[in-house]
Parts: C-alpha cells; sequence; structure tokens
C-alpha cells in the first residue's frame, strides 16, 4: 500500500481523538462516540482510497456511518478494507479511566478478517518473545515462563496485561501461581495487545478474552513490531457459534495472525485520546491542542510515534 498514505490515516486518528477528548469525563459514551465517528468519517472523504469497512460502528442499520460495507475515501486510489475504531475504550473517555485510543487499521481488499462482534481469547507478546513457543492452548504457567525465557528475566518479573472482568478471575489466579504480575485494564486491549511490543512499556504478553474485531485492528499492530498474537473466537451461545459460521469463520479455529490480518501490506495508525500503555492521551499546548500518534507500515516495519501541536483558533 502507498506509503504517502501513512500521513492521511494519523490526521483521521487525530481527528477523532481531538473530538473525543472533549468528552473525556462527561459520562456520555453515545456524544463521545457520535463526535469521534463523525470527525472520523468527514476525514476520510480527502483520502485518495477506495476503502471499503470492514470493521466499523455495526451493520448499516445500527450505525449511521463507518458501518462495515460503507465506501470511504475519495474513491480515486487503491481498494482496500479498513478496520476503525474511532474510540477504542468509550467507558475510559466517558468516565475518564486511563487508555484510549482513536485506531485505524488497513490492508488491500480481502487481507482483513471480518470478525463477527463476539469475544475472542487472545493471547499476544512482543518481537523478542515471538518465536518463544506462546499458545493458546498451552497453560498460563508454560506461556508465562516461555515469555519469561526468551526475555532473559525470571518469572516473577513478568506482567500480564489483562481486562479487568470477573470472566478473568481464573487466569489472574494462574499468573500469580506461575510468580507473574498482573496489571490491570478497565478497557481497551488493542493498547493491551501492542503495549509487550514496546520495550519500555512495562508490558510483556496479553492474555484473556476480548471482543473479536479488536483482535484483527490489535494483529494489524503487532505484525507491524513482529511481534505474535493468536486468537479463538468465544461464542457465548450456538447462536453465536451459528453466526460466526455463517460470517466464514470458524468458532472452533485458532486463529493465527496470518488468518487475521494477512500479507505485508498492512497499515496502522492510532492516536492516544486519555493516556494508557502505548500512548499518552490529548493535551492542551500552548498552540492549541496536542497529539500522539503511533503510525506503522508491516512490509518495512518501521515505527513512527508522531507529536503533532495542532493549532487551535
Ligand atoms: P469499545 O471500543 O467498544 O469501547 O471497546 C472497549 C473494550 O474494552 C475492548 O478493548 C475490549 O476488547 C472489549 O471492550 C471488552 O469487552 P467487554 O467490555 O464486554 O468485556
Amino acid at each position: 500500500m502507498d506509503r504517502n498514505l501513512a500521513l492521511e490515516f494519523v490526521r483521521v486518528t487525530e481527528a477523532a481523538a481531538i473530538e473525543a477528548n472533549a468528552w473525556v469525563g462527561k459520562g456520555d459514551k453515545k456524544a463521545a462516540d457520535k463526535a469521534a465517528t463523525e470527525a472520523m468519517r468527514s476525514r476520510f472523504n480527502s483520502v485518495d482510497i477506495n476503502g471499503t469497512v470492514v470493521i466499523g460502528e455495526g451493520e448499516r442499520d445500527e450505525a449511521p456511518m463507518l458501518y462495515i460495507g460503507e465506501k470511504v475515501g475519495s474513491g480515486k486510489g487503491m481498494e482496500i478494507d479498513i478496520a476503525v475504531d474511532p474510540i477504542e475504550g468509550t467507558n475510559s473517555v466517558a468516565f475518564g479511566y486511563p487508555n484510549s485510543i482513536a485506531v485505524f487499521a488497513a490492508g488491500p481488499r480481502g487481507t482483513l478478517l471480518h470478525a463477527p462482534d463476539m469475544y475472542m481469547n487472545k493471547i499476544a507478546v512482543g518481537p523478542k518473545a515471538a518465536n518463544a513457543g506462546i499458545h493458546l492452548d498451552k497453560s498460563v504457567k508454560e506461556n508465562v515462563e516461555a515469555v519469561a525465557n526468551a526475555l532473559g528475566k525470571p518469572a516473577s518479573e513478568v506482567t500480564v496485561i489483562v481486562l479487568d472482568r470477573p470472566r478473568h478471575e481464573q487466569i489472574i489466579k494462574e499468573i500469580r501461581e506461575a510468580g507473574a504480575k498482573v496489571r490491570l485494564i478497565s478497557d481497551g486491549d488493542v493498547a493491551g495487545a501492542i503495549a509487550p511490543c514496546l520495550h519500555d512499556s512495562g508490558v510483556d504478553m496479553l492474555m484473556g478474552i476480548g471482543a473479536a474485531p479488536e483482535g484483527v485492528i490489535a494483529t494489524t499492530a503487532v505484525k507491524c513490531f513482529g511481534g505474535f498474537f493468536q486468537g479463538r473466537l468465544a461464542p457465548k451461545d450456538d447462536a453465536e457459534r451459528e453466526r460466526a459460521k455463517s460470517m466464514g469463520v470458524d468458532p472452533d479455529k485458532l486463529l493465527e495472525m496470518e488468518d487475521l490480518a494477512k500479507g505485508d501490506s498492512l497499515q496502522f495508525a492510532a492516536t492516544g485520546i486519555v493516556e494508557g500503555p502505548i500512548l499518552k492521551g490529548v493535551t492542551e499546548s500552548a498552540h492549541g491542542v496536542q497529539t500522539h500518534s503511533l503510525v506503522m507500515r508491516s512490509k518495512t516495519k518501521t515505527i513512527r510515534f508522531i507529536e503533532t501541536h495542532h493549532h487551535v483558533k
């Protein structure tokens, strides 16, 4: 995919983050999401792509824009799949918790899995542990030890990031029994999956169940870093199992990175809204507002952190 587009994509996430920031702490998830979604959608108009949303704000009847199947971009450029979340961590924005980003991922048409909106069991590590034999079906202890060995430190110094949910009680117990530390987050497992790829995040592994579409977005980023991600859908009932099948995804299949985000022409951009393990949030600056973004391409694996000072009149 054209490398010149990277800056265009970051403008899209910056716009969403700036609008979302106005809603931080106001307790209104819907208004925050609407503002960020509209900002993201209107920015897309000026980007020279022929994009189709494969992961977005929901199906056509439940989302007014950035819905699945919607065409975005000027229509002039190449045909690409787009996965977006204008606010990944809507609760964090509404209630002022840490860790929320505006996020965008893309790949040539047909490369991003159209993941059903249901849960996915996930595991992710950074590049240093990518070949350590981490596996979703291994025990927590085995995975913790494998990461510890790959990183050359004792299990007691391994930190695993986990969504703070009652469903994770057992896994949290097992992580601690394996001697490792647990870092709980209230929301935002895309940033949670990316964090082990950053050497200064203090996070070595992501474990647990989060949303499946977020698994595709996270994989795009993890691939750009040369990290490792595995997932498996976790349908809550037969109806969800059937829905997964009808969308062409085997609910029992172990989904490797190539299943989730194919090939080596992927793009990723994210802008922090509220500070988290990978990015600072939107802050005021003398010039107006300041944003912090992460922009990557899987082909070159170049990682760019972009600090932007936006002039606000
Ligand atoms: P949103 O983009 O919908 O705000 O998702 C936030 C999130 O925390 C994701 O990061 C995570 O995958 C999912 O929700 C977890 O779902 P649940 O809140 O149902 O446990």
